[in-house]
């Protein structure tokens, strides 16, 4: 079987080596060879090993057309879903700090906390139990993800994290509950403090990004509101001075949540403000209703300096959401996504 040469350059610059062979997928081989590129689903489902080919030619693989972003030009791809046809570049759109070159690390942990907190939505915190040195230590950068495996190991499930890197090994998620979903039927109806499972991470390459003092806008819609906490805690742990804006979306009131965090968050970051986006409210409704999308609309028209924008959330709000910021002015290099797909 022929295997080509790949050449990955990361958006700072550096260079990632590995041969991939006609049959292989381009994150399979990388793995092969202990390069761990960020991807989630490894089924071109989710989007999260998105790139693009510079030069080369390959076969891309059968994929969701939600993972790839509407106007994402020539040579947009799907890393777990390319397959070479002859040697191949690629631009990648995360730095070389995101790639780990070891197994992902998989660790045991337990359940700490798990309680509803908006309309099919929960808070699931989990503890992480002593690793072979002894240490419960969480490590991991705002943005990234875990994948949860329930015992067995057959049901994984990636969720990212809502919290930030600590000593005492808690892990916080927001998760909304699928009707139907298998992981969502195993929190609704089975999950208890103190069961096990495992966790392997952190993975992905969504993260605060150091471009200067520039503004930072988070648009979040539904639970895609976890990573965009974990950053803000971040800049209010760090005392971070960038003005901030968070915009965060639900279609009806009964599904807001995280409510009190976002207080919170305001008191601790005072260069904070926050748009809560209903879309379709009740009479009783005092805030903004329209979409996170709309909100960024209208505040993108009147601002001084362009900021960056990080989206998380279904791929319709992140389609949206970059085409608004890319007709006001955004520069493709200030914009940063994640897409959320129900699971
Ligand atoms: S990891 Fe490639 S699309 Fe999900």
């Amino acid at each position: 079987m022929t295997a080509y040469p790949i050449e990955l350059t990361t958006r700072d610059g550096e260079q990632i080596r590995f041969d991939c062979a006609e049959d292989q997928n381009l994150i399979d081989a990388a793995a092969a060879v202990d390069i761990i590129l960020p991807s989630q689903c490894k089924q071109g489902g989710c989007g999260a090993c998105h790139a693009h080919a510079t030069a080369g030619d390959y076969l891309l693989g059968e994929h969701s057309p939600d993972a790839l972003p509407k106007d994402g030009g020539h040579g947009s791809l799907l890393m777990c879903r390319t397959y070479p046809r002859s040697a191949l570049s690629i631009a990648a759109p995360f730095d070389h700090n995101r790639v780990l070159f070891q197994a992902i690390p998989r660790r045991e942990a337990e359940i700490a906390e798990l309680a509803a907190i908006g309309e099919n939505t929960v808070r699931l915190v989990l503890q992480l139990l002593p690793d072979a040195d002894d240490s419960r230590a969480a490590q991991f950068e705002p943005g990234q993800f875990m994948e949860l495996e329930l015992p067995g190991g057959d049901l994984k499930r990636a969720y990212s994290l809502a919290n930030n890197g600590n000593w005492e090994g808690r892990l916080e998620f927001l998760i909304r509950l699928q009707p139907n979903g298998r992981f969502s039927t195993f929190l609704k109806e089975q999950a208890k403090t103190g069961d096990k499972l495992m966790v392997r991470g952190p993975q992905g390459a969504f993260g605060l990004e150091e471009t200067g003092l520039r503004p930072r806008w988070f648009v979040a819609g539904g639970t895609g509101l976890a990573p965009m906490l974990s950053m803000l805690r971040r800049m209010a742990e760090w005392q971070e001075p960038h003005e901030a804006r968070l915009f965060f979306g639900v279609n009806r009131e009964e599904e807001l949540f995280a409510l009190d965090e976002l207080e919170e968050l305001k008191a601790a970051l005072p260069q904070l403000r926050v748009e809560i986006c209903v879309w379709k409210p009740g009479d009783a409704w005092q805030g903004y209703a329209g979409t996170p999308v709309d909100a960024l609309r209208r505040d993108l028209a009147e601002a001084k300096t362009t900021p960056d924008i990080y989206l998380c959330g279904p791929p319709a709000l992140i389609d949206f959401a970059e085409t608004a910021a890319r007709e006001l002015g955004v520069g493709e290099e200030q914009i940063f996504s994640e897409r959320f797909l129900p699971s």
